[in-house]
């Protein structure tokens, strides 16, 4: 062999063990063309299940590398894929199969999107994987990541994943340190495995199912929190060792029972103790008082001895006080006046009776929310509420106040929400309330108020949620109302600068009473208030955050925007509506129900964004403007007990949106409802009464059903039923004949036979 040959053959030998490499790298997934690869399977994955809305992964492509892909992360010498992030990317259907191919993978992140089905068996041989976020998201089925011993961070929050948690804890417990599975349907117990998990802090179980016994380690995580599940059984007082690294503790909404052990002051930083809705009894613990750093204590909805230990007020940094539905009776303890420090009192659905004003309660210099309502309190509303200048939220609904609302509430410059719905005022609404730029809520249903509205409620700019109903307000409405929540902004603005949430932490679903469950798009907004999301909830209305798309008219997209209401029914309200409502755009729900008001509609209600106008039982005459035929938004129209007249509007077929509708008894309404389009899905119930109005015949002629929107499939149904009932009464009739003129005959038989087999 000559050295030439010795050459090419070395040549050879090298050029086939890069191949070999290269061969291997490829097969064991091994380099950054893999990855590629991978990412490549994984955007066609994601296109094929999500044909309308593409993530920034429709830009991934084969000319770059993929490190420089939106979403994706690389290591620093950009050798290897490392980290995919692909949160709030709009990505429906399930999880992709092959991330474990992916052999340096450590950051996912699937968050905020609607992935469904299960977590596939692949992502558990990600091995690598250090955090894993697959939050708000739709996925079911079982938990197993047992083969992702590296993880630290773990995050599955709200989605629907069931079962028990053995095969994951504590087999991936070595590093973690954030485990949040919290708004699950997990169930099973949670007393042994969290044990070896040495570097957990944060842990997050609340909203599931779990039962049984609390884990007793707890207490060296730096926050806790098992909430809202079904746990039993009692907190004792090992539980809480000199060690205790407690920052948050959370054990709201369980079963746990007995007396709260005094040796939660050994968890010195507490920050935040949260023991709300459970059945603990006995003395609330005098050595919180120790506590100094103690800024939220929620112990409501228990069965807590009355007597509040002085020593609490040694917790100067206390902001939150929450001691609602303890069955507290009697005057206001005084103590409450000594919490010179507290922002947020809310001591709601006790039995509390007398006046307010013994306590000192009402002298407290920083209390900004005051919530006193479902007791029985009773007596005029003291003065010195106007005297609170730190108050924004007060809540005194659901009492027995009685005599007027005092003008000088209208110094309330700071207030935004007043609620004082639900007890025995009388009197009319002061002008100076006018002065209330800042106030979003004026709650006074169900009262004996009386009079005019003020024309100065105008000067209310920010006010986008006000409910008179079922008092006895009277004469015309001034047409400055059409003015109020015209200029929120710079309360939000305000809103927005305070960093916290600005209603407080804590019990806040009685804010749900402000929401009008029955109504679009407030419904919406009901179901949406869980005790989790209710804190941000209210927290980004305050704050002048849409929380549902809102119809603008005159255009098919819809925009988050905050959607404000005017409820005056029940009341006497006569007179013209003002032409000028047309301009109040941020406005969907208009309930004038059951009052007086007369005259023609005026054509600018058309212009509203509205989803609800109920005008039910008034004395509204004339045509119905053919402009609510633009209302596109409409779901929920009330027309009935009226003095329509002329030419029913068929522009009204138009509101696809429409899914109730009532223009009962109005008996000078003339024209003809087609037989195609929306009207046409309503029942007979909806049109009783307007004997001038031409039906469908398959509406006039049907008896059954309610008034509402109804199933298109509903009519098929209903003519198989009548069939049915059809064929039934005839088959009876022929026995009946049969079996009378042909008893006992063959006939009879083989005839009912041919019947039935035809
Ligand atoms: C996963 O990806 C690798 C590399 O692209 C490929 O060889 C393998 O077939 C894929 N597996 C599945 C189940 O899709
Ligand atoms: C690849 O992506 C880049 C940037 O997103 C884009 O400019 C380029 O046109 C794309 N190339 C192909 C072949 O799609
Ligand atoms: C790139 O960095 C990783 C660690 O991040 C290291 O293991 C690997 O050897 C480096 N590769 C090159 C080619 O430098
Ligand atoms: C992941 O993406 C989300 C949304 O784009 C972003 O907020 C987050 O910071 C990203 N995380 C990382 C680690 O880049
Ligand atoms: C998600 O879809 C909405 C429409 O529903 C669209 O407005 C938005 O831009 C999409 N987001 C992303 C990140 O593609
Ligand atoms: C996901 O959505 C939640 C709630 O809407 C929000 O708090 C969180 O910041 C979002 N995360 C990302 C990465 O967008
Ligand atoms: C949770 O699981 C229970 C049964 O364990 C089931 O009845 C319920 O529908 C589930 N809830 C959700 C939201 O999946
Ligand atoms: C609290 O205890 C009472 C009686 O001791 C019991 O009826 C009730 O169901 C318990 N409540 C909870 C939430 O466990
Ligand atoms: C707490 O307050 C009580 C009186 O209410 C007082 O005697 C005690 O010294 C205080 N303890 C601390 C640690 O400040
Ligand atoms: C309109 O208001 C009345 C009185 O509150 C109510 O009974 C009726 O159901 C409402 N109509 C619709 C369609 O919601
Ligand atoms: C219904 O709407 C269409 C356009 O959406 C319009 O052309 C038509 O005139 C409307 N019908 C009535 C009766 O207003
Ligand atoms: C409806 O009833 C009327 C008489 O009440 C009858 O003339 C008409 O044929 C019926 N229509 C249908 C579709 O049954």
């Amino acid at each position: 062999m000559s050295v030439g040959e010795t050459g090419s053959w070395h040549a050879a030998l090298i050029v086939f063990l890069t191949l070999i490499a290269g061969i291997v790298i490829a097969v064991t997934g091994d380099s950054l063309e893999t990855d590629k690869q991978v990412l490549l399977n994984l955007k066609s994955f994601l296109k094929d299940r999500n044909p309308v809305y593409h993530g920034q992964y429709i830009k991934w492509n084969q000319s770059f590398s993929p490190c420089e892909w939106a979403g994706i992360l690389c290591n620093t010498n950009g050798t290897r894929v490392t980290g995919i992030n692909l949160s709030y990317e709009n990505i429906s259907g399930e999880l992709f199969n092959n991330f474990s191919a992916l052999t340096e993978l450590s950051y996912l992140d699937f968050s905020n999107n609607t992935i469904n089905g299960e977590i596939p068996g692949d992502l558990s041989r990600c091995k690598n994987l250090k955090h894993l976020n697959l939050s708000h998201n739709i996925i079911l089925g079982e938990l197993n990541l047992s083969g992702l011993p590296n993880l630290e961070v773990l995050d599955l929050s709200i989605n629907r994943i069931s079962g028990d948690i053995q095969s994951s804890f504590p087999s991936i417990c070595g590093k973690l340190i954030v485990a949040n599975i919290s708004a699950n349907n997990f169930t099973g117990r949670i007393d042994t495995c969290f044990q070896k998990c040495s570097n957990l802090q944060y842990l997050d179980l609340s909203s599931n199912n779990f039962s049984g016994e609390i884990w007793v380690g707890f207490d060296r995580l730096r926050e806790f929190s098992a909430s809202e599940n079904v746990l039993v059984g009692t907190v004792s007082p090992p539980m809480f060792t000199p060690n205790c690294n407690l920052q948050v503790l959370d054990l709201s909404e369980n079963g746990f029972f007995g007396t709260f052990p005094a040796e939660i002051s050994n968890c010195r930083n507490l920050l935040i103790l949260n023991l709300w809705g459970n059945n603990f009894t006995g003395l609330i613990p005098a050595d919180i008082g120790s506590i100094s750093g103690l800024r939220d204590l929620f112990l409501g909805n228990n069965g807590f001895y009355r007597e509040i230990p002085e020593t609490l007020l040694n917790c100067t940094n206390l902001e939150f006080l929450d001691l609602s539905r303890n069955n507290f009776r009697g005057e206001i303890q005084p103590i409450f006046g000594k919490f010179l420090h507290v922002k947020f009192i809310v001591l709601h659905a006790n039995s509390y009776t007398g006046g307010i004003n013994s306590s000192g309660i009402l002298r407290l210099p920083k209390i900004s929310r005051l919530d006193l309502s479902y007791n029985n309190f009773s007596g005029p509303l003291p003065l010195e509420i106007s005297q609170m200048q730190s108050l924004k939220f007060l809540i005194l609904a659901y009492n027995q106040f009685t005599g007027n609302i005092p003008p000088e509430f209208g110094n309330l410059q700071g207030l935004q929400a007043l609620d004082l719905s639900v007890n025995r005022l009388t009197g009319s609404i002061p002008s100076s309330f006018g002065n209330l730029r800042s106030l979003l809520w004026l709650m006074l249903a169900d009262n004996l108020l009386s009079g005019e509205i003020p024309a100065e409620i105008g000067n209310c700019g920010s006010l986008l949620w006000l409910n008179l109903a079922n008092n006895q307000f009277s004469g015309k409405i001034p047409h400055q109302i059409t003015n109020i929540g015209k200029n929120a902004t710079p309360t939000f603005e305000l809103n927005k600068q305070n960093v916290g949430v600005i209603a407080g932490t804590g019990e806040c679903l009685a804010m749900k009473r402000w929401i009008p469950a029955d109504y679009p798009p407030f419904s919406f907004m009901y179901t949406l208030l869980t005790r989790k999301s209710c804190r941000s909830i209210w927290d980004r209305m305050l704050k002048g955050t849409g929380l549902s798309p809102m119809c603008v008219v005159g255009s098919t997209v819809r925009t988050y925007r905050i959607s404000g209401y005017l409820q005056l029914s029940g009341n006497r309200f006569s007179g013209e509506l003002p032409s000028q409502i047309g301009t109040m755009q941020d406005f969907t729900m208009l309930h004038l129900g059951v009052n007086a008001f007369n005259g023609k509609l005026p054509p600018g209600i058309g212009r509203m964004p509205l989803e609800v106008l109920n005008l039910t039982k008034n004395e509204f005459s004339g045509q119905i403007p053919i402009e609510f035929g633009d209302i596109e938004c409409l779901r929920n129209l009330d027309l009935s007990y009226n003095n329509f007249s002329g030419a029913f509007p068929t522009s009204l077929n138009n509101l696809t949106q429409l899914s109730r509708f009532n223009i009962s008894y109005n008996p000078y309404i003339t024209g003809i409802i087609p037989w195609t389009g929306q009207l046409a899905t309503f029942e007979k119930e909806s049109y009783l009464g307007d004997p001038l109005l031409r039906l469908p015949s398959f509406i006039e002629n049907s008896t059954d059903g309610f008034p509402g929107k109804k199933d298109p499939n509903d009519k098929p149904k209903r003519l198989k039923k009548m069939y049915a009932v059809m064929i039934f009464l005839a088959l009876t009739l022929f026995f009946l004949v049969c079996g009378i003129v042909f008893l006992g005959r063959e006939e009879c038989r083989r005839r009912f036979k041919g019947t039935t087999l035809n």
